[in-house]
């Protein structure tokens, strides 16, 4: 079955027909040319396919994109979106304290990471470790990524 979809993507209204099957992470990747985004086990498992969706940390390998009518969507392309060269103070962050050495990983643990500060998960080392579980890293960058959190969190 198909449909018509519109939503807000970075701040921007997109509208697609896709296939009620059609995960967020496939609709943004391949129709919206979002590759920022992800996909790693395509299960919900690893979480590099990390977005808010209304403000809110979603896998979207998970969320089915029919369901997400007028909704808001922010990707790692929506962090920076400025013509100049600055980046979001996570990003900066992750910079800062080498938190990533393949950098696959890395969108995801930076989406994770603003849902993290955002709704209050920073007050310390283990409270944003037990956040930031569904996020792996095959490099093991785990306390570099912790101490790039702080960072950003002031
Ligand atoms: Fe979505 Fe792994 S790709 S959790």
């Amino acid at each position: 079955l198909r449909g018509r979809l519109s939503l807000t993507v970075n701040g921007e209204r997109h509208a697609a027909m896709i296939d009620n099957r059609t995960s967020l992470l496939d609709l943004l990747r391949e129709q919206f040319g979002l590759t920022g985004t992800k996909k790693g086990c395509d299960a919900g498992a690893c979480g590099a396919c990390t977005v808010l969706v209304d403000g809110r940390r979603v896998n979207a390998c998970l969320t089915l994109a029919v369901r997400l009518e007028g909704a808001e969507v922010t990707t790692i392309e929506g962090l920076a979106p400025g013509e100049d060269d600055d980046l979001h103070p996570l990003q900066q962050a992750f910079i800062d304290q080498d938190a990533f050495q393949c950098g696959y990983c890395t969108p995801g643990q930076i989406m994770s990471s603003l849902g993290c500060i955002r709704e209050g998960h920073t007050g310390s080392p283990e409270e944003i470790r037990e956040w930031m579980s569904g996020n792996i890293c095959r490099c093991g960058c785990y306390t570099k990524i912790v101490k790039a959190v702080e960072q950003a969190a002031g």
